[in-house]
């Protein structure tokens, strides 16, 4: 369905935003609007973003990217223009969850501010965030809108009062938890407990400045599905009842961001079984992004830690590691051929574990772009090989028959079939390869992958 009208659209014209299609292209933009030095300066800190940052280093974060009000803007054009336009849109579709006093919490330099301060004129608006220059940025802009019902105050969330109808808290979550403790061994449960921890903390306070009334409006990027799931356990755990939920995606230069919009009123407590709904959605949700299976039997549950760990650190030590729809782009961009590939089935999943090994489009080096399924779906994963020594080749294979051993002798049936590589899909080839039984390997018939010196050979030609 087409929308007759894009406020969001309107916005970023008045802004004079623009969506950047690809990194390149949004770099080269801000190379042009902020110089080269600063943008050096920002992929330092991009990178050194790691969920592990103090508070002063988020702060010296925003200060740098709020240190005048036009850099902060071409910057927020470049990595979120699209957001800005979904999320506004959101808004405009859903005003009737808009009182008439609204906190927007971790308001950066107050582009969704302004936008709701303009949108909802009667309303009386405050954006608080904890950096100085942001909340500098965020005045000038709503001065030259000339917006006379919005203020803005640096403070850090934990010192704030007050009591609103409507709070906007938009992707500040993140920012507000370590992920100390969490390694990804850790089960799907154990990371969000650990989360929990940290995300009850800011929800109490979030809590506390909503009207017994109010409406608290979320927007939290779902990849982090551990962290979304602490959200929504705190949250339905905090007697907040599900108004409003939707997942819309938004465009990041050739990739997508799926976003959760949600609603949650602190009053309907007998709604409070919605909230189950998408616990049970999120515990069968096909994007959790980690190695390991969090509802699993413990010999499957072994064996495929085995896998991970074989894979972490015989194969991928050192190598940057890519996952879900992140995997699915780094692949279009660094694969080549496909060497091999198989998706392994058994009879307890009804998703295949997936291996393939590509040539690299950029060097001599091999690319394995593999899935590990949990319950219901498969974790995607891309590494480069972290070195050229192809004989790793050998754990890998090692590795891969483990597996399939241990759901062997487990007493389940696994089957092989390969991966073809078709009109930019990895797809099954119509016939199964084999279906392997205890005595194959037993009698090692069963060796579908190639050697460690074939591949060399491939690699080098
Ligand atoms: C990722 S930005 C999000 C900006 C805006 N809400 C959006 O969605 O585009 C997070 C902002 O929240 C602020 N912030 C994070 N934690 C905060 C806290 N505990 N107290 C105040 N501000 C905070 C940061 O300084 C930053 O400007």
């Amino acid at each position: 369905m087409k929308r007759k009208k894009d406020p969001g659209l309107i916005y970023l014209n008045e802004l004079k935003m623009n969506w950047h299609r690809t990194y390149k292209a949004g770099k080269n933009y801000l190379i042009s609007r902020i110089g080269s030095e600063k943008v050096s300066e920002l992929e330092f800190w991009t990178e050194k973003r790691d969920g592990n940052n103090t508070v002063d280093e988020e702060v010296n974060f925003y200060n740098f990217k709020n240190q005048s009000l036009s850099m902060s803007l071409a910057i927020s054009e470049v990595f979120d223009s699209d957001y800005i336009r979904k999320i506004c849109n959101w808004i405009s579709d859903n005003k009737e969850l808009f009182g008439h006093t609204i906190l927007d919490i971790g308001c950066d330099c107050g582009v969704l501010t302004c936008f709701i301060a303009k949108y909802f004129p009667e309303a009386e608006v405050i954006g608080i965030d904890r950096s100085k220059n942001a909340i500098k940025c965020a005045k000038e802009l709503a001065g030259r809108f000339g917006l006379k019902n919005v203020s803005f105050i640096q403070t850090e969330l934990t010192s704030f009062n007050g009591s609103f109808d409507t709070i906007l808290y938009a992707r500040v979550t993140q920012e507000n938890i370590t992920e100390k403790g969490i390694s990804c061994y850790n089960t799907f449960f154990d990371i969000s407990e650990l989360y929990k921890i940290q995300v009850e903390m800011i929800l109490g306070q979030v809590g506390s400045l909503l009207d017994k009334q109010g409406t608290l409006i979320s927007f939290e990027m779902i990849d982090l599905n551990p962290l979304y799931y602490a959200i929504i356990r705190s949250l339905s755990e905090n007697n907040c009842a599900i108004l409003n939920s939707e997942e819309i995606i938004y465009k990041q230069f050739e990739g997508t961001v799926p976003l959760r919009c949600a609603a949650f009123s602190k009053d309907i407590f007998d709604d409070i079984k919605e909230l189950s709904h998408i616990r049970q959605e999120m515990d069968l949700m096909d994007k959790n992004q980690l190695l390991v299976p969090y509802l699993s039997s413990v010999p499957e549950l072994l064996a495929r830690i085995t896998f991970n760990e074989m894979l972490d650190e015989k194969i991928t030590e050192g190598a940057p590691q890519y996952f879900d729809w992140v995997a699915n782009y780094m692949l279009d961009d660094t694969a080549n051929e496909l060497i091999e590939g198989y998706f392994v089935y058994t009879d307890v999943q009804p998703k295949p574990l997936l291996y393939s090994l590509w040539t690299n489009k950029n060097d001599k080096t091999a690319v394995i772009y593999f899935g590990v399924p949990n319950d219901e779906a498969r974790n995607d994963h891309f590494t480069e090989w972290s070195n050229n020594d192809i004989s790793y080749k050998n754990s890998l294979i090692e590795m891969i028959h483990k597996l399939v051993k241990n759901y062997i002798i487990e007493g389940h049936v696994v089957k092989i079939t390969k991966a073809v590589y078709e009109d930019n899909h990895l797809l099954e080839k119509d016939l199964p390869l084999q279906t392997i039984m205890k005595e194959d390997l037993e009698s090692d018939r069963w060796n579908p992958l190639q050697s460690a010196s074939d591949i060399a050979k491939y690699l080098k030609n």
